[in-house]
């Protein structure tokens, strides 16, 4: 099973893409991509913009790599309760290509942050938005205050209950 996984930030240091990752190579026998949105920046979207370049370049890889995917891992920073705005602009771009960005593949939505909220206000909007998006959500869990709870020097939960929980989340995505 190929899995493209991604943190929805273009931090170099972000958490999301960490979780991302732990998640999709949870997945047994999987072929795991993990992609760096620093890789896919486009210009600002604006329909002004649009008309002149014509469409993002980013973005269409972007939307071509989950093409050739079985499955996707995505994982939500939350900034002042929303979407980065670094995943936003690709996301608008990409919607102006195709809107059913997530092509009908089996999804996990995460979100994380180091505070106790979780990202969990980001996470309900892609999950109530997700049938828009041609996503089929297989599960979606947000994790609070992901300094505490992981150990980012060994890449392991530091409790055993939510490593399982993370262990539920990612078989979800060979169940149809
Ligand atoms: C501009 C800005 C706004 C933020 N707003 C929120 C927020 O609304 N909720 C939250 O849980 N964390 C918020 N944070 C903290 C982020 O959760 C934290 O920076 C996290 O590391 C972002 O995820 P990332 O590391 O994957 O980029 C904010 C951070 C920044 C820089």
């Amino acid at each position: 099973m190929k899995i493209i996984a991604f943190g929805a930030s273009t931090s170099s240091t972000s958490i999301n893409k960490t979780l991302a990752a732990y998640t999709a190579n949870l997945v047994p026998d999987a072929d795991v991509e993990v992609l760096d949105l620093q890789d896919f920046t486009s210009p600002l979207f604006s329909e002004d913009m649009e008309k002149e370049i014509g469409t993002s370049e980013a973005a269409q890889r972007w939307l071509a790599k989950m093409g050739r995917a079985d499955a996707i891992v995505v994982s939500f920073a939350e900034h002042n309760g929303t979407y980065t705005a670094a995943y936003k602009n690709l996301f608008d771009w990409a919607t102006r290509i195709e809107r059913n960005v997530f092509q009908n593949k089996p999804v996990v939505y995460l979100a994380t942050s180091p505070g106790p909220g979780g990202a969990q206000n980001v996470l309900n909007t892609a999950v109530n938005s997700a049938p828009y998006f041609a996503a089929d959500l297989k599960a979606s869990l947000s994790i609070p205050s992901f300094y505490d709870v992981f150990d980012v020097d060994s890449n392991q939960f530091k409790e055993a209950e939510l490593a399982q929980k993370l262990v539920q989340v990612a078989s979800s995505l060979t169940q149809s």
